[in-house]
């Protein structure tokens, strides 16, 4: 296996289908795609991560997007791409990096409080105000987003 990370080059279209296993619609990640750095996870030249990473203010930093390919997860590849945004936000003078995910998102609490975020905000109602659909994950229709937040020292 020959796994690399790198900023998504210019001339390189934006991986959407990968996108959106994050994230319900294009429009909606079309809110901050085109204002983040997005990176590439590549096994042998094949794409089968992505993370969107937004530089919010001179300590700031938030993953707004981060997925693998299904055929690829559980693999340590998220943990790795988890990593790589700390170690990035870290090297350009950010104090601390945020993601935010769904309250049922089960999987997503438990690898980025592994990762060493903490619990910050709760969003209430964002998704139930923001999508016309229900959306159910594990089983628990979606409500709000939890916002966690990794200082990076
Ligand atoms: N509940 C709790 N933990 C679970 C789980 C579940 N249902 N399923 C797997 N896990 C654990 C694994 O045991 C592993 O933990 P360990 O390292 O302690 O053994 C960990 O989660 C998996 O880590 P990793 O292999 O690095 O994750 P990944 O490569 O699958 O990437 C995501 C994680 C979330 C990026 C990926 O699953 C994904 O793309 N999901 C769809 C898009 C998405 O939801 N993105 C996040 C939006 S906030």
């Amino acid at each position: 296996m020959k796994i690399n990370i790198h900023k998504l080059k210019n001339n390189e279209d934006i991986p959407y289908s990968l996108l959106l296993l994050a994230d319900e619609t294009v429009e909606a990640i079309n809110k901050y795609i085109f204002d983040s750095e997005i990176y590439v996870l590549e096994n042998e030249n094949d794409m089968i991560g992505v993370y969107a990473l937004l530089f919010l203010d001179k300590d700031s930093a938030e993953i707004k997007n981060i997925a693998v390919d299904e055929k690829f997860q559980n693999k340590g590849f998220g943990k790795m791409m988890l990593k790589d945004a700390s170690n990035r936000a870290k090297e350009r003078g950010c104090k601390n990096i945020f993601i935010a995910t769904a309250d049922a998102g089960i999987k997503q609490l438990y690898i980025y409080q592994k990762a060493g975020y903490e619990m910050d905000k709760i969003l209430k109602n964002v998704i139930l105000d923001n999508y016309p659909e229900p959306i159910f994950e594990n089983g628990i229709q979606l409500k709000h987003m939890v916002l966690l937040k990794k200082e990076l020292s």
